[in-house]
């Protein structure tokens, strides 16, 4: 592997906040016992945990200046509103673009690509178009093309993945076509853990005129994502994955072509004129925005933002990736076992199978340990069957994970194959 994986974006100065045993203080929860056992928490896929900064930030909004956003003359609506405006100029300057009208807050990845799959998509995708995905998608990379597929009379094609769980890139060029619209692909693999080239797989689409939408969920935890880098159109996550608090995210869309897009859901806040015949919409990111928003959300993930931008990554991704090489060195030790995705530089996420024993059946396991791992398809089944399994293992890690927890969890494994063995 690599000595510099996750090729993600440009690396804020480094700071003294490396070594894990001190980002650790930072989060309450990992001081847990689970079973009687310390909480070894390797589910970082599926959510992160959360910093104090981000506790502390959501439990001061609402202690010390609750009130709505953009619609109040008093003096709380309009720090509200400040403090939201600031979250969104924040995570704008955290990942590289000029514009925060370019920051639209949704729910979450899932709800990002929905929007897309609605707004752009019921404006450019018809019948006979081509919507290009990849054989790693997550479901919420998957079923919202469809329903646009459906709508359109258009056609899902898939790019395949190599045998170790990388993109077959050979095979863009001729998946690219005069009837492509949009190629929609994950930038990190949840299952597999791949980091894919974001950056040259969109200047393929881009040279051909086709638009992109990258799933960053599993990418922006681990380093900030540099939008001018990758050169995507759409770019989407959510905050819970990044130290933030759920049901708040982001869908980035590059400035001409966000603001050519009709709304997708109507309400206040997101009219500028509205009377019985017809209304009028704002501008983005207010367009898409209707409704009261998530706004101690959105504040949760400004404060993640911040605390994320002041770890310094150039160790911590050495150190994620040292996580990885140890966790492979360990399982593969063990009879039996199999783990899918070794592309070298791949992001923190092992997903594994063993001979004789359901994956459910190793999370229960673990979990009597005191580990954490999630077990089944990951949301992820096109990719499954592709693998030729029904569901599997699988530990993700964050930075404030540790060796010693590798030797944990290698441990529990070995329990359950003694167990099913
Ligand atoms: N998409 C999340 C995962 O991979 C939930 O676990």
């Amino acid at each position: 592997m690599s000595r510099h994986p996750y090729p993600l974006g440009d690396l804020p100065s480094p700071s003294p906040k490396l070594n894990p045993a001190i980002i650790r203080r930072d989060f309450p929860i990992l001081e847990r016992r689970v079973h009687g056992k310390p909480l070894v928490y390797l589910d970082n896929g599926a959510t992160s945990q959360k910093p104090r900064a981000v506790i502390d930030a959501i439990r001061h909004f609402y202690e010390n200046g609750c009130a709505n956003i953009h619609r109040g003359v008093h003096l709380l609506s309009g720090e509200a509103t400040q403090a939201y405006d600031r979250a969104r100029t924040g995570i704008c300057r955290a990942m590289g673009a000029a514009h925060a009208e370019e920051f639209v807050f949704v729910r979450g990845t899932t709800e990002a690509i929905n929007l897309v799959a609605r707004s752009w998509g019921d404006l450019h995708v018809h019948a006979g178009d081509e919507i290009l995905l990849t054989e790693m998608e997550h479901h919420a990379n998957i079923v919202p093309w469809q329903f646009l597929a459906k709508r359109a009379g258009a056609k899902i094609r898939v790019l395949p993945i190599t045998p170790d769980g990388a993109l077959d890139l050979e095979r863009l060029p001729a998946l690219l076509t005069e009837k492509t619209r949009i190629l929609a692909f994950t930038h990190v693999s949840n299952v597999l853990g791949t980091v894919n080239p974001a950056a040259e797989i969109c200047k393929a689409a881009r040279d051909r005129g086709i638009v992109t939408l990258v799933d960053g969920a599993q990418a922006v935890p681990h380093g900030p994502v540099n939008l001018s880098e990758i050169g995507c159109d759409f770019y989407v996550f959510s905050g819970h994955k990044m130290f933030g608090p759920d049901g708040i995210g982001v869908l980035y869309g590059r400035g001409k072509l966000l603001a050519s897009l009709p709304p997708w859901q109507g309400g206040g806040d997101m009219v500028e004129r509205v009377s019985f015949e017809e209304s009028t919409f704002r501008p983005p990111p207010d367009r898409f925005e209707a409704g009261t928003p998530n706004i101690s959300g959105a504040i949760g993930l400004g404060a993640a933002f911040a605390y994320h931008d002041q770890l310094n990554w150039p160790e911590l991704r050495e150190h994620e990736h040292n996580l990885v090489t140890a966790t492979h060195e360990a399982l593969l030790s063990i009879p039996g076992l199999r783990i899918q995705g070794t592309v070298p530089g791949k992001a923190p996420v092992v997903s594994f199978t063993m001979e004789g024993i359901h994956p459910h059946d190793i999370g229960t396991i673990l979990d009597s340990e005191g580990v954490a791992i999630r077990a089944g398809n990951h949301c992820a089944q096109p990719l499954l069957a592709r693998l030729g399994i029904q569901s599997s293992a699988r530990a993700s890690f964050a930075c404030y994970n540790t060796l010693e927890e590798v030797e944990t969890l290698a441990n529990a494994v070995r329990k359950a194959h003694r167990y099913f063995a």
